[in-house]
Formats: structure tokens, C-alpha cells, sequence
């Protein structure tokens, strides 16, 4: 029986409140013991038992994995001139996923393969131990078919986004382009997907079309979430909660009616800082959020449009700054809150039983994620109970 156990934590987070009655459930001085891939015991270093395999912590913080709930890495190319003229003063509009979308198509599977890859890889080394993967940038029943075969060779949590945005050969005929998702393209793609998704916004997919889509994806066995109030006020996020979407994710914009709505539910409101930092847009109130009693997880939406980042440390940084969360909500947030939003019990926390996902970090606190930003503070991810 191999076991390996961790000593020497100067500060543990565990994300199980039982352990002090605060959400990130701290202990300091602790060590965690590590079997078959799974947290065999949590506790006082003193009082640890003994082991086969013993790492010294040096008295550094150990987290959770990030658990990376949003991310779209199936494409080819990059829009970085899209970028930089956007940082000259032009906006964001849904429209720029077409360019990404015509050279998706033309890409090799075995490109789009080892694009994703390198960018699974980018996100492991800064601390993401599960990540989700979305199709989205194929828009054809082969294209998203071969998208989420290709997502499914990296992760199991995929999801189904043919509903992006109508792809040119459809325009003005969005309601076919919306039969098609919901029909043969569905039918296709369902074995290799847990998820489905729909872009319900400006510029993309109004909220009676994305009722269909979901409901089609509901129909054919998959769990809904949604792209929901990035570009503007709209319904998208009463829609997720009248689906019991996993999550309603950006909500960039959002009313009283929206935060009573999602307080009440069982949806996460996942927040996307990257997204808010590389459009120039405004970033929402996470604390109005939360105060009103709301689940909120943070992910990196790593995309080559609006996010071209799979930095969750990032994520934590901007999310304290910009959405005015404490350190210790932020760093939830991208843990428990992101194995949330993907309805996971096994992700996010250290607990007995839970997945051995975890990070040790350079420093002796999570605070330093958020006081030291841009920063790499990551000492040495493990997952699955191994060193990577
Ligand atoms: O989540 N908002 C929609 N989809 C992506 C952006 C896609 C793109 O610009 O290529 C997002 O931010
Ligand atoms: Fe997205």
C-alpha cells in the first residue's frame, strides 16, 4: 500500500468549513497523507501518522487544485492584432469568433489537438488540476463533432457549445442554424460531451433560442449551462436558474431580480476577470454577489478572443482588485466554487476521500496570490495523489 505524506504545511486549506467554521476550513501546522490518489487523513503535523513516502513542506501553504470550470481550447490561431487594436479603442462584439472559426475548420485535428494540449499543459504547471474544455469555434456537425472528440482526449468535463454564434453560411437564418444544433448536430456530439451550452446574448443567441437549445441538450441526457449576460442586461441568467443550469457564467451585468433569483438556486454565477481584463470592459460587484448570499466561482475562459489566459492565479489577483472579493472568497471561488459549477463533490477541497489535486505554494499564505499578482508563487502541483 503506497502512501506519501505531506508534513510540515505551514498553512493548510482544506475548503471544509466543519474543520474551523470559515469556508477555506484552515489548519496550520498540518500534514495530509496521501493514498491510491485520494486524501487518506488531514490534520496536525504532530500528530500525522506514519509513511512510506515523506515530503517536507517547509512550513509553505498548501490549496486545493484550481478547479477551471470555463475554458475554450479547441481552435487555431491566435487574434492578437484583434487585441491590440481593441486596446486602441474598439470594442468587444461577439463577431471576431468567426475569424477563429474559418481557421478552425482548416486546422488538422492533430493541430487542434496539440494546441489544446499545450494549453492544458500551460494551466496544470499554474495549479489547474481539473479543467473544463468546450467546443465552440467549429460550427459544423463534423467540426463540433471532432472538437469534442479531440476535448475528450484531455478532460471529462466537455461541453457542447454549437451555439456560439450563427456562423456565416447561416445569416438571417438563425432559427435553422438553431434546428441544426438542437437536431443532427446534437446527435452527433452527445457521446462525447457532459455539457451543453449556448452563448444567450448580443450579437449571438436570444433568450428563446437558448431555452431550445438547453432544453434539446436536457432532452438528449446532457446538463445545462450558459454563457449568460456578458455583453449586455438581458434574461440569460433567469434562464439558467429556471433550468437549474450548473451555472450561469461572465453575468457581467445583473439586477436585483438576477441575485434573487440565483440566491434562491442551486446555479453558480462563475465570473470570468480575464474576460472583463482583455475587453477593457467593466467588472461586476462579486461581493454584491455573494452578500446576497449567491455561489460564485472564478474560472479563466480561455479563449483567443476574449481571455488568452489560462492563469488561475490571475484570475485571483484581478478578482480581489477588480471585483472587490477577499483573498480567502477568491481563492473559493477558483477551488470549491469551480468543482460547483461543475456539480463535482471529488474536486476543490482536501478532505478524506477527496481527489489528492493539490498545489504547494512558494509562500506560507494563499493571501500572497492576490498581494503578489503576476507572480509565479506555484512550488509543486500534484494530482491524482502524484507529483506532475
Ligand atoms: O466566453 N462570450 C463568448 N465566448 C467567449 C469568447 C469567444 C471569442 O471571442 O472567441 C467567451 O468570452
Ligand atoms: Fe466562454
Amino acid at each position: 500500500m503506497s502512501q506519501t505524506l505531506i508534513k510540515n504545511i505551514g498553512l493548510l486549506v482544506t475548503n471544509n468549513s466543519e474543520i474551523d467554521g470559515t469556508s477555506l476550513g484552515l489548519i496550520e501546522k498540518a500534514a495530509l497523507l496521501i493514498e491510491h490518489g485520494k486524501v487518506k487523513w488531514v490534520g496536525a503535523s504532530e500528530s500525522a501518522p506514519s509513511a512510506e513516502k515523506v515530503i517536507d513542506a517547509s512550513g509553505k501553504c498548501v490549496i486545493p487544485g484550481f478547479v477551471d470550470s470555463h475554458n475554450h481550447l479547441i481552435f487555431a490561431g491566435d487574434r492578437s492584432n484583434e487585441f491590440a487594436a481593441r486596446m486602441n479603442g474598439q470594442k468587444y462584439e461577439a463577431g471576431g469568433i468567426a475569424y477563429t472559426v474559418e481557421l478552425t475548420r482548416k486546422a488538422s485535428d492533430s493541430d487542434l489537438l496539440s494546441n489544446a494540449r499545450r494549453l492544458q499543459h500551460e494551466a496544470l504547471h499554474s495549479g489547474t488540476t481539473t479543467i473544463e474544455i468546450k467546443s465552440g469555434y467549429g460550427l459544423t456537425v463534423k467540426d463540433e463533432a471532432r472538437s469534442l472528440s479531440i476535448a475528450k482526449q484531455l478532460t471529462d468535463e466537455t461541453t457542447f457549445l454549437g451555439a456560439h454564434v450563427v456562423p456565416s453560411e447561416f445569416k438571417g437564418k438563425a432559427d435553422d442554424y438553431v434546428d441544426l444544433v438542437c437536431g443532427q448536430m446534437l446527435t452527433e456530439v452527445k457521446s462525447h460531451t457532459k455539457w451543453i451550452d449556448v452563448f444567450c446574448d448580443r450579437g449571438a443567441f436570444t433568450t428563446e433560442q437558448a431555452r431550445k437549445v438547453l432544453k434539446a441538450g436536457i432532452a438528449a441526457g446532457l446538463l445545462p449551462r450558459l454563457h449568460a449576460n456578458q455583453l449586455e442586461q438581458g434574461d440569460g441568467i433567469a434562464l439558467g436558474v429556471e433550468l437549474d443550469a450548473a451555472s450561469v457564467d461572465h453575468v457581467s451585468h445583473f439586477n436585483n431580480s438576477d441575485i434573487e433569483k440565483l440566491a434562491k438556486s442551486k446555479t453558480v454565477a462563475t465570473l470570468l476577470p480575464g474576460a472583463e481584463f482583455s475587453t477593457r470592459s467593466n467588472y461586476p460587484d462579486a461581493r454584491k454577489l455573494i452578500d446576497a448570499g449567491v455561489t460564485v466561482a472564478l474560472a479563466a475562459d480561455c479563449n483567443p478572443g476574449s481571455s488568452y489566459t489560462t492563469n488561475m492565479p490571475l484570475m485571483i489577483a484581478l478578482a480581489v482588485r477588480e471585483m472587490f472579493m477577499t483573498p480567502a472568497q477568491a481563492l473559493w471561488s477558483a477551488t470549491k466554487g469551480g468543482a460547483q459549477a461543475l456539480r463535482r463533490t471529488d474536486v476543490g477541497h482536501l478532505s478524506v476521500g477527496a481527489n489528492a489535486d493539490f498545489v504547494i505554494l512558494k509562500e506560507s499564505s494563499y493571501i500572497h496570490l492576490a498581494y503578489r499578482p503576476g507572480v509565479n508563487l506555484i512550488d509543486e502541483v500534484w494530482q491524482h495523489g502524484a507529483k506532475i
